[in-house]
């Protein structure tokens, strides 16, 4: 399972081919980004905890029978996932108001969602990543109706397992963002990363970030929180 060629390099992360066609090599970046690429940096240590927390999480969903990209973690930086066509679509689950949606609502952070809501937003980097509608998704044909029911379904599933999850962990699941791909069987797969990069996680007791939005507002302490959050994951072993 050598890697050769790379076949993409993302902002976070770089994909490799193997020598089995359906396998492609993940290799996580300290390279951390925050609104489309604006604000840059290196974080040292980031690629190894968002490999380690991502498949500990990706295993944990396998567990639940979540279909998803996932094989194994074969090194600090690396895993072997599934080869798949990305659906352009990121699908973000909120379970409290933050970020983009208290920035474009006017609401302030933290007011409990009587029910999730779930986002779609275009994958297109030169246009910021916009909000689209699920009319937008479906007439514009950026997923099927059937796809899109599977994503709407699969990520609340996803959010109702991992909020518990981690609350027994005493961390609130405040949003995540998910990305799905189909395999070439066709059947559609979780894909990309959950990380610190990719959700907001907030101490229960304190509500403090741990998780990118401390880089994104300059909070400090940045990868001590990223190293918080796997503790908590691997606290599990020693239960
Ligand atoms: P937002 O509040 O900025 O829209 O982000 C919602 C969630 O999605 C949050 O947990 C961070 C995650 N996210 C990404 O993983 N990638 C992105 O490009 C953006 C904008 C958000
Ligand atoms: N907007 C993404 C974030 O803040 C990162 C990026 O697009 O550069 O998570």
């Amino acid at each position: 399972m050598n890697p050769t060629t790379m076949l993409y390099e993302g902002k976070a992360k770089q994909i490799y081919a193997t020598d089995e066609p359906s396998v492609v090599l993940v290799r996580y970046k300290d390279s951390a980004t925050a609104f489309n690429g604006v604000k840059k940096a290196e974080i040292a240590g980031k690629g190894e905890l968002n490999n380690r927390i991502s498949s500990y999480f990706f295993r944990l969903l396998t567990e639940q029978g979540i279909p998803n990209h996932f094989v194994k973690e074969v090194s600090a930086l690396e895993q072997l996932v599934r080869k798949v066509s990305i659906i352009p679509l990121e699908v973000v689950v909120r379970n409290r108001t933050a970020g983009s949606l208290a920035k474009r609502l006017g609401f302030e952070e933290g007011i409990i969602l009587p029910e999730p809501i779930v986002e779609f937003y275009y994958k297109k980097d030169e246009l910021g990543d916009p909000l689209v509608t699920e009319d937008h998704v479906l007439v514009l044909d950026l997923a099927t109706k059937e796809q899109l029911k599977t994503l709407k379904k699969t990520a609340l599933k996803v959010n109702r397992f991992l909020s518990q999850w981690l609350e027994e962990r005493n961390l609130i699941l405040v949003d995540f963002k998910l990305e799905f791909g189909i395999d070439e069987k066709g059947e559609i797969l979780l894909a990309d990363e959950i990380s610190p990069d990719t959700c907001r996680f907030w101490d229960k007791d304190t509500k403090e970030r741990l998780d990118k939005d401390r880089f994104r507002h300059d909070l400090g302490r940045v990868i001590e929180s990223y190293q918080e959050i796997w503790n908590r994951l691997e606290g599990e072993k020693n239960v």
